[in-house]
């Protein structure tokens, strides 16, 4: 395979990574989008085989190696993915970025270890001065995005008791000074080890990474986990462009760049959605507060109903609102609900489901659900769009939602005052599915709970509304 074809075939592969993110940026067009990724990667792959046996000089040992890595890696990703459940799909983000992460880290070393084998540098000769620092560069992002990803696995799957795995911001006094400090130290070993290619300034700033990552991510509440794995997105895409530059691998530089440049939008995009600064979410003190539930969660009265008195409500209204939310995925009850709104609309009435950005536990979480029960586009609506109609709308029915319509986000000094909700409370009638009156994600109390004009109906949502659909008139 001449390098001409294997730059040709990486170029097409890059296309279709351009046309994936761009197709996977509305549902309408995901399935395509994910179809050019699956290609683009297959492309991507098998090219990069080729090109490693071809270096190998058709070394038969090289070509099993490739083949090994192709069954091992394919192999567990292909179970993964099928056995993954929806709701832990964010885990297995963080611990896809941390594999990168990791990766970077031993591609560095490697590098570092034996230049010549890579074409970075003759037998005998030292890494040339640019290499060195791209090398350490993206060593150090991808000690910072292994360690960094382990943590926000840890505090996503929220089951394991290790302290730095608990949803609650682990703080201390000076954070933000050592995490500088360190930081700059970083700095110092990297300009060491341009100016030496001593393995001591290599290896001090490898560590100095794995320790800022787990560093910069222990003090980020449980409540901005989105932000920071879109965030580690990101750096694990730069990881793998800084390793690109010095194995002069035109895909890695591309593919990294791509992923390194949708992941900061994003994280920008879910900042934007709760309305907060960038800087704020990554050095840590916003999120779930332990204790802030406690505080306000003292025992009052809600108004309550069943799922029949629900139906009656829905069955005579004019417009509904849907507000999804995570319990909804929990329950996978959204094909019963597509049931209860093809039979409120085949009644007359106008049903419409709201998105919020951060609904669920992970981007589009929403929006894949209903898309899986073949919910009408037309019918879904973001928040910006829907949230001028709740003012005129009669009912607005929350299913295995909470912080998303938290009026809390309203009030100063709130731990999620700034967050903007859907506005359900706007609504003329609110009836809320939930099993119980325990707190969301954030760990809050929720005032609409306790308005005069909601209904609480308790229980599975899945058995609620497939309840609710027998009762429809
Ligand atoms: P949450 O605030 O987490 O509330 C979900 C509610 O669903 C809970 O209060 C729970 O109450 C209820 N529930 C759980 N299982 C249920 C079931 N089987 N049937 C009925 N209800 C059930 O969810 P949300 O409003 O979607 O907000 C998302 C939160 O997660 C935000 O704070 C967001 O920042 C955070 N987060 C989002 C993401 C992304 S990217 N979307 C990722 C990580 C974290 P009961 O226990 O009483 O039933």
């Amino acid at each position: 395979m001449s390098m001409n074809l294997v730059t040709l075939l990486y170029l097409l592969a890059s296309v279709c990574f351009i046309q994936a993110l761009k197709g996977l940026s509305h549902p309408t067009t995901s399935i395509r989008g994910n179809l050019f990724g699956m290609a683009g990667m297959t492309i991507a792959v098998l090219t990069t085989a080729a090109l490693i046996v071809k270096l190998a000089g058709g070394h038969a040992g090289g070509f099993g190696l490739v083949l090994a890595g192709l069954v091992v890696g394919g192999g567990a990703g292909a179970v993964m993915a099928q056995r993954v459940e929806m709701t832990k799909m964010p885990e297995l983000v963080a611990f896809m970025h941390s594999m990168i992460g990791l990766a970077a880290v031993c591609i560095a070393v490697a590098a570092v270890a034996e230049p010549h084998a890579l074409g970075i540098a003759q037998p005998g000769e030292p890494l040339p001065g640019g290499n060195r620092v791209e090398l350490a560069i993206g060593c150090f992002i991808g000690a910072v995005t292994f360690s960094g990803s382990v943590i926000a696995f840890g505090k996503l799957s929220g089951k394991y008791r290790f302290r730095l795995f608990q949803g609650a911001p682990v703080v201390f006094r000076g954070q933000h000074l050592l995490n500088l400090v360190l930081g700059l130290a970083a700095l110092v070993f990297i300009v060491g080890f341009w100016h030496t290619q001593s393995w001591v300034d290599f290896l001090l700033v490898a560590a100095l990474g794995f320790a800022l990552g787990v560093l910069l991510i222990i003090p980020i509440g449980g409540a901005d986990m989105p932000v920071v794995v879109s965030m580690l997105n990101s750096y694990s895409g730069w990881a793998a462009a800084g390793i690109g530059f010095s194995l002069n691998n035109s895909m890695l530089i591309i593919a990294g760049s791509l992923v390194g440049s949708s992941g900061a939008i994003l994280s920008y995009i879910m900042c934007k959605a709760m309305n907060r600064s960038f800087f704020n979410v990554i050095l840590g003190g916003f999120g779930a507060e332990p204790g802030a539930a406690a505080a306000t969660a003292v025992q009052r009265n809600v108004r309550s109903g069943s799922a029949d008195d629900a139906a009656f409500i829905l069955g005579n209204a004019e417009s509904v609102i849907i507000v999804p939310g995570y319990g909804l995925a929990v329950a996978r009850a959204q094909h019963a609900v597509k049931e209860l709104a093809q039979k409120l609309t085949a009644k007359g009435v106008q049903v419409r489901y709201a998105i919020h950005p951060v609904a669920g536990r992970m981007p589009g979480h929403m929006n894949v659900l209903l898309a899986e029960a073949e919910v009408p586009y037309d019918q879904v609506h973001e928040m910006e769009d829907i949230n001028p109609e709740f003012g005129q709308t009669d009912v607005a029915i929350i299913l295995g939602a909470n912080d998303v319509v938290n009026p809390a986000a309203l009030q100063k000094g709130t731990p999620i005052y700034g967050m903007p909700i859907l506005e359900a409370y706007k609504a003329r009638t609110v009836i809320v599915n939930k099993r119980s009156m325990a707190a969301g994600y954030a760990g809050l109390d929720n005032e609409l709970f306790y308005m005069d004009k909601t209904m609480m109906v308790f229980g599975d949502a899945k058995k609620v509304v497939e309840d609710m659909v027998k009762a429809v008139e």
